[in-house]
Order: structure tokens, then sequence, then C-alpha cells
């Protein structure tokens, strides 16, 4: 992936891009590494989510929003394999992940990498060990390139030399790394995070939000980020979808700071505005 498309969030970024009210931006190919079209999701005769057409830049820290229950992790789920849409298509590095083979499809998830919200560490092994685990799973490599790999893993989350540590001996937000070094493993082009900073401290997500940030800009790692965390999403979202429970669609898309400001939507500047008076 080349490294001069990696965006910033910077200012100038920010005036740059499109009107936040545009609904389904089409953008250049090459730059985009998820795009929706008409995705309706849901669950038996439950629609959870319907007419979801947005694109997600590579390279961006692009954050799902909206309030409990709206469908955000049902949003993941259908961008991570593990929910076919009923209508529609979603498109991972331009191919219809839904449509190809299962054998090109679970090839395509490769470039994939969760961190579930509770870092779901195995707790009798140890952290080396929990990121050996995908790669003992998915590559050829011997026990010794498999630790030395997992080290370079824990060092890359700012956790070198505690690969001998068990999860119950480090804290919330350590565990959360190494959630993310695991996430890596296999070298995803695209992260998916549902709710990274629930249960943290303000300082462990504040440092989970640079390491995000760190990644993107040295890896250029496409970021995708579920979070009700105001101050998180203002300092790490470079582009977001805002989901509506009640017409079980999406309302707008744009850069977060944008929409607070600018949004025409009500609901989209008070859910922004929260925790102001
Ligand atoms: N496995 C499931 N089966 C049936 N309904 C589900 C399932 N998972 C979630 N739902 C329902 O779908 C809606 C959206 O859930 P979810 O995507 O988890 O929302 P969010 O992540 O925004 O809080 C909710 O009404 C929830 O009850
Ligand atoms: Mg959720």
């Amino acid at each position: 992936m080349p490294q001069a498309e990696a965006q910033t969030p910077s200012d100038t970024q920010t005036q740059a891009l499109a009107s936040e009210d545009d609904q389904a931006p089409r953008e250049d190919d090459a730059s985009v590494a998820i795009r929706l079209e008409d995705v309706a999701l849901g669950y038996g005769p439950t629609i959870v989510q319907q007419g979801l057409s947005f694109a997600i830049r590579r390279s961006d820290v692009f954050i799902i929003m909206g309030g409990s229950g709206c469908g955000k992790s049902t949003v993941m789920r259908a961008l991570t394999g593990l929910l076919a849409p009923r209508q529609g298509q979603v498109f991972l590095q331009d191919q219809s992940l839904w449509e190809v083979s299962e054998e090109a499809r679970t090839q395509l998830l490769r470039g994939v990498g969760v961190m579930y919200q509770s870092g779901a560490l195995w707790s009798s092994m140890t952290l080396e060990e929990n990121i050996a685990l995908p790669l003992e799973q998915y590559t050829p490599l011997s026990k010794q390139q498999i630790s030395e790999l997992a080290e370079y893993k824990l060092a890359l989350v700012g956790l070198a030399g505690f690969g001998g540590y068990y999860p119950g001996q480090i804290s919330g937000g350590m565990r959360k790394r190494v959630g993310v070094a695991r996430a890596m493993a296999l070298d995803p082009d695209i992260l998916f995070f549902d709710e990274p900073s629930a249960g943290l401290d303000p300082l462990s997500a504040r440092r989970l939000d640079d390491l995000i940030l760190e990644l993107r800009d040295s890896l250029g790692t496409t970021m995708v980020v579920i979070t009700h965390d105001l101050d998180s999403l203002f300092l790490i979202g470079d582009d977001a979808v805002f989901l509506d429970a009640e017409t079980h669609s999406m309302l707008t898309t744009g850069h977060p700071k944008q929409l607070r400001d600018h949004s025409e939507i009500d609901e989209v500047r008070a859910f922004l505005r929260r925790g102001e008076s």
C-alpha cells in the first residue's frame, strides 16, 4: 500500500473533504478499501439497516457511529464476512465479498483483522502464544519464526518483552493492545475495532487512540472503528457514517468535526455535541 496515500487528520485535509451530507461518494477505485452499494442487513424477519451506500478510503480511520442498537456491530459483521447482506453488495479491495467463491472470500478475509470489544484473549496462554495462534493456523512458518513475529507484533503495540506474561498479569489497557497485536498478526490491510475504548480509563483510551494512529501512519492500514467516545472520534476520525435506529438507515457520512459543526441533520449534531452546554 503506497505510504504517500496515508491520510493524516489535519485541519487542511478536513477542509478538502467533500460536503458532509454527500451520501454516496463515488471514489476512484484505487483509493477505496471497502464499498457498500445499497446494502440491507438483518436477522430473521428483522431488518436492522438498509440502503447503506458508502465508501471507506484506504488508510483512513473510518468511524461507524450511532446510538446503541442501531446496527453498528451488525455492519461490522457484514464487512468482516460473518453476515451475508439481504440485499446489495459489499466490495472489499474491489471484489464483491458475497458473490465470489467461498475460497476467494476466505482469501479476501485474510486481509482483514478484527479486534473485539473484550480483546478476547485466552487466559491460559501467554501473550506470545495468543498472538502466535493465528500465525500457526494460517501460515507455514516455523515455531522459531512465529515466536519472533509474535514478539515483533508485541513491540509494535508498545509491549516489547511482555511475551511471557499471561493476560491476567497485565492491565486492561495492555490487554487491549495485545488484542490489537493479535488482530495485526497476519498483516491485515484493514483492521476493525468494535468499541475499543469500552471499559478503559481515559488515559488508556487515549493511548489506544494514539496506537491506532501510529499503526495507520506507519503501515498504511485502513482502520474501521465503532465508537461512542466523542474525544476519540474527533481525535482519530478522518471520515464517518452515522447510522439511525429509527429509520434503519444511514443519515449521513463525513468528517466527524465537519458533521458536528455543519451537519444539517439535528440528530447528528445533537449526537456529536452531547455533553456540551
Ligand atoms: N444475532 C442476532 N440475532 C438477532 N438480532 C440481533 C442479533 N445481533 C443483534 N441483533 C439486533 O440487531 C440490532 C442491532 O444490533 P447491533 O448491531 O449489535 O447494534 P449496535 O452495535 O449499534 O449497538 C439490535 O436490535 C439487536 O438486538
Ligand atoms: Mg455493538
